[in-house]
């Protein structure tokens, strides 16, 4: 366990490229599920063709029910929209079928998602423009938050009371108790889903999940603008720099978009880097 101390901010949905002090910036893309949905049923095959490449199709496939095809198709469309966009600002036009976004473990379904491409000529620019990526989607909702500097985590949950049984399944009582003090800005019951979607876009930033079970992040010591989480980490986890959390509404929905920057290099400013949110 390591204690990781968390900056965070209610704020409105963040715009697009929302700039770092240290000059990176973290934007977001969010589609509406319907809406992809809609599209990729109108013209299957040619939907796919534009936005998915050759090694993303059998994982695809391998998806059985339904609704979670689409939600996970559209994450890749969220992802696709913001890199090629970023890409194109930088002078690299790329179709988004150039572009896989798998996840890290064997198969790649499962585990922190990972961006590449098919030409060995773009691993380049992907490296210097973009540093990391996360997905989340609910039934409404797929965001994207792609980091341009330092890494990052986004969650999406449904505004919900998590309920006791679940309250006492998935935090302590301490947690519970914390979360009322920190997430003043919602109402008593939906306090432990702004807990959640804090912990879960942290533990997707460092790309461990909820792999120790609930406990992987208990939150220790919270006020309104900062907490104290202890993070199992794998023993050889860079637990970073500066973390920021900035949370707020989407519509009935809650978000969270985590950014954990990179350790400074002693002595100079290393271009691009991410400090801090605020
Ligand atoms: C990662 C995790 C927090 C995702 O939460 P979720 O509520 O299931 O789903 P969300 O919509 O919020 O996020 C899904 C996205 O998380 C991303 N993700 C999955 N594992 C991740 C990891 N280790 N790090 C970062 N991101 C991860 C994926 O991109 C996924 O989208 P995709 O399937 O379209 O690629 C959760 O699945 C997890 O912790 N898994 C690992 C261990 C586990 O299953 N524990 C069970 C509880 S004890």
């Amino acid at each position: 366990m390591r204690a990781i101390r968390v900056s965070w901010t209610e704020t409105a949905l963040p715009g697009s490229g929302s700039p770092l002090p240290g000059g990176g910036s973290v934007t977001t893309e969010w589609l509406p599920i319907a809406q992809v949905r809609g599209d990729f049923a109108a013209n299957p095959a040619d939907y796919l063709a534009h936005y998915l490449a050759p090694a993303e199709l059998p994982v695809l496939t391998r998806i059985t029910v339904p609704k979670r095809q689409v939600e996970w198709l559209a994450g890749r469309v969220a992802a696709k929209r913001l890199v090629c966009l970023a890409l194109e600002r930088a002078g690299v036009p790329v179709p988004p079928s150039e572009l896989a976004v798998l996840g890290g473990k064997p198969g790649g379904r499962a585990g922190k998602p990972r961006l590449s491409a098919r030409s060995p000529d773009l691993t380049g620019p992907l490296g210097r423009h973009i540093s990391d990526l996360s997905l989340a989607h609910t039934l409404r909702f797929a965001v994207c938050a792609l980091a341009q500097g330092g890494r990052v985590g986004v969650d999406v949950e449904p505004l919900r009371d998590f309920g006791p049984a679940l309250r006492r399944t998935v935090f302590t009582d301490h947690e519970t108790a914390l979360a009322q003090r920190a997430f003043r800005a919602f109402d008593t019951g939906h306090r432990g889903t702004a807990l959640w979607v804090v912990k879960e876009a942290l533990l997707k930033a460092y790309g461990i999940g909820f792999a120790h079970g609930w406990g992987t992040a208990r939150l220790r010591a919270a006020d309104d603008t900062a907490g104290v989480f202890d993070v199992s980490f794998p023993a050889d986890a860079d637990p970073g720099h500066h973390v920021a959390v900035r949370y707020g509404r989407l519509t009935d929905h809650i978000f969270a978009i985590a950014s954990v920057a990179p350790r400074p290099r002693e002595g100079h400013q290393q271009k691009g880097q991410l400090r801090a949110w605020d």
